[in-house]
């Protein structure tokens, strides 16, 4: 084909369906072609406007004569009409996850572990590829047709996100041909990706919106692809890398790199600087040069991976049941920056405890915008010894929650005075008190800060999800005295918002309305909303489940409640004291008697895919960067339970610094022991495998 290519200058109108037919499969190669070259190799023959010609003749086309359309058609990149759930679909062969470790070492260990499986003369090789951070997906193609897209889910079966793939320019609908036969099947795998800069843009769209940003590009692209409707998968901009055939039929490959050269050949866009090397020298090497330049890069990398090139050593070698013995990845450090503490600020908590949060001078941390990270308590403010005005380095933990790592002695720098926590609520004056590291407002209902954070909790998107109701508008709500208790947030008239800052017609109308849509919930949603001390979105599923209604939830004793899969002593003491409590009390009838219609889970086991959930771990020591009630909040998003005590039920100890005797009593009964590094390596695994898990979680659902 000349690169002109034909001049489709045509009158969709005045085609016979012959013609039309001609045409249309004329149009289908040209636009894949053209599309292939301005998406995976960047090198645009024609003008936008030029191919939007095309596409426009294309489409009428497709509109006159409906048996021309057809799902390789480039006008399936739009999207297509939503659907009402994801099927689970089998992949053509297992997803396998991979081994991985921060540690150089650990490469070496790996190198001579294959080298002596291999036997001494092996000549072996690695192919070395970035390790993308993503949300990884299998691609099959028939006769060179994209036939179906499937999540990587458990790995032996996930959802079928084919339209949502569809809409993934670099994604080819059909394999180019010109240089390499099309095989009989091919299933790829790829990982799917926001670029950095498309995701800032998307997230401050969110926040303009009202809206929860996204913690990272990762958790967006796997959101993303989870759509029911396709449409609003095409509008956010991903990428699709390949790098590794999991199945072809009709042709063989010797060589990991002869896949990747037909990959290429058949027009997937590709990680960038796959090398092949032969020893682990170099592969550290990699590494390191990776390292150092993976913030030059658009889309977000955590790594290399480092597999072995031949294909029938890795035959020989095998796999686990979960990771191939021929591949690891070699992570990197989490992200370090340094930074200044502009003032530790105190924040007040919608359960009342005073937080002492470092507000920084702004600073990239791995493409995100760090400015604030809590400090915890005060406990931990003078252990590390952070004031006002210090220089401090910053990391986010595990790629995601910033972090104060510690302070730098900076020559010259002056210091102020060591931080102290105020003895008066800063947000209602009330005189805290101590709880342990803790420091607590006791004015529950009336402190204004308190009611703010119950506000913006009410209206989370795993809560009621109500549209517009960000952190931004409960803070004015309250500061100007239009919501004084959270079941006025159901007396609120637009008339009230309107002349508020942000503020218009549309916009107060809107939030009225979809506060007034949310009368009507699920229970589980609801639950979660009141911010019941214990009860995250997990144990307020299982209660609504268990208990089916609101009425049965408050009057539940005891025995009721610990009845409970999940619930034991101390969190059932904790939501009775609340329902006790008779100012609580008088809050929720108030609430309740808001609502239209708590609507109770379908009467099922939960079908959770998490490899985690219901997993019952158990922490002990320090955690060398963590908080506590981090690693609880990471255990419990994937559906864990964090108990106190060590028994036979447990599941995982997570051993930090100065273990107690659960670590020797975790050792005797032969437990899983986990230290900080693999804690938040199987917590990032979980939640791989819990985005690509619809019927998980009914509130990871997504703009529903
Ligand atoms: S190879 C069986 N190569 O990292 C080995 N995986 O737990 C197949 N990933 O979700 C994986 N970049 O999707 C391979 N260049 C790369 C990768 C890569 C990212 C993902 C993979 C999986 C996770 C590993």
């Amino acid at each position: 084909m000349s690169s002109s290519g034909p001049p489709f200058d045509i009158d969709a109108d005045a085609l016979s369906a012959d013609e039309a037919g001609a045409t249309v499969r004329a149009l289908h190669n040209d636009l894949h072609r053209h599309a292939r070259l301005y998406y995976v190799e960047a090198a645009p023959e024609i003008s936008d406007a030029e191919y939007d010609r095309r596409f426009r003749l294309l489409q009428a086309l497709e509109e006159r004569f409906p048996d021309l359309a057809s799902d390789d058609s480039p006008t399936q990149r739009v999207g297509a009409e939503p659907a009402d759930s994801l099927e689970t679909v089998q992949h053509v062969v297992p997803m396998l996850s991979l081994d991985s470790s921060e540690d150089p070492e650990a490469l070496r260990k790996f190198d001579e572990r294959l080298r002596k499986a291999l036997g001494e003369g092996a000549d072996i090789r690695y192919i070395l590829e970035p390790k993308l951070d993503g949300a990884s997906i299998e691609l099959v193609y028939e006769d060179g047709v994209l036939v179906r897209a499937v999540t990587r889910g458990n790995g032996r079966a996930g959802e079928d996100v084919t339209a949502n793939l569809r809409t993934v320019p670099s994604v080819p609908l059909r394999l180019n041909e010109e240089v390499r036969p099309s095989p009989r099947l091919l299933a790829v795998r790829g990982e799917v990706m926001m670029l950095i800069s498309a995701f800032e843009r998307f997230n401050a769209g969110l926040v303009a919106d009202g809206k929860e940003p996204y913690a990272s590009p990762r958790n967006s692209a796997a959101g993303a692809i989870r759509q029911l409707d396709s449409r609003l998968t095409a509008e956010r901009e991903l990428i699709c890398l390949a790098y590794d055939v999991l199945a072809v039929e009709g042709t063989e490959f010797e060589h990991d790199r002869d896949g990747v050269a037909a990959l290429r050949d058949w027009g997937f866009a590709l990680p960038e600087r796959i090398e092949v090397v032969d020893t682990a020298d170099e592969v550290i090497a990699y590494h390191a040069r990776f390292a150092a330049d993976r913030d030059d890069l658009d889309y977000e990398i955590d790594g290399i991976v480092v597999k072995l090139d031949d294909l029938d050593m890795r035959g020989e070698v095998g796999s686990t049941s979960h990771h191939p013995r021929w591949a690891m990845a070699l992570k990197f450090e989490p992200r370090k920056e340094v930074t200044k503490i502009e003032q530790i600020a105190i924040s007040v908590g919608r359960t009342g405890i005073l937080t002492p949060v470092a507000l920084m001078r702004p600073v990239e941390v791995g493409g995100v915008t760090v400015s604030r990270a809590s400090l915890h308590n005060r406990e931990e403010v003078a252990r590390k010894d952070i004031r006002d005005g210090d220089t401090v380095r910053i990391q986010r933990a595990g790629d995601v929650i910033p972090q104060v790592v510690e302070r730098i002695e900076v020559e010259g720098e002056g210091r102020s005075r060591p931080f102290v926590m105020p003895t008066h609520c800063p947000s209602c004056g009330t005189e805290v008190y101590e709880d342990g590291p803790r420091t607590v407002c006791p004015n529950t209902f009336g402190c204004p800060a308190q009611l703010t954070g119950r506000l913006v909790h009410f209206g989370a998107r795993n809560a009621l999800d109500i549209e517009g109701l960000g952190e931004e508008t409960a803070v004015l709500l309250v500061d100007r005295d239009l919501v004084t208790e959270l079941a006025g947030l159901f007396d609120l008239e637009a008339e009230q918002l309107m002349d508020l800052p942000g503020f218009a017609e549309k916009s107060a109308t809107a939030l009225v309305a979809a506060v007034d849509r949310r009368r009507s919930t699920e229970l589980a949603r609801f639950l979660h909303g009141l911010g019941i001390p214990e009860v995250g979105q997990t144990v307020a599923r299982d209660l609504a489940r268990h208990f089916r209604t609101f009425e049965a939830i408050r009057a539940a004793d005891d025995e009721a409640l610990t009845a409970v899969h999940g619930i034991g002593e101390r969190m059932s003491e904790a939501i009775r004291g609340f329902f006790a409590n008779e100012r609580v009390a008088a809050q929720l009838d108030a609430v309740a008697s808001q609502m239209r219609e708590l609507v109770p889970p379908p009467e099922q086991k939960a079908a959770t895919d998490s490899p985690l959930s219901g997993k019952k771990f158990v922490f002990t020591g320090g955690l060398p960067t963590l908080a506590r009630s981090e690693a609880k909040k990471l255990a419990e998003s994937v559906g864990a339970k964090v108990t106190g005590s060590v028994s036979k039920a447990t599941d995982y100890v997570v051993v930090g610094e100065d273990p107690g005797s659960k670590y020797d009593k975790a050792v005797d009964l032969g437990l899983e022991i986990l230290d900080e590094d693999g804690f938040v390596a199987l917590m990032k695994e979980a939640a791989e495998a819990e985005t690509d898990a619809p019927e998980a979680d009914p509130f990871t659902a997504e703009e529903d």
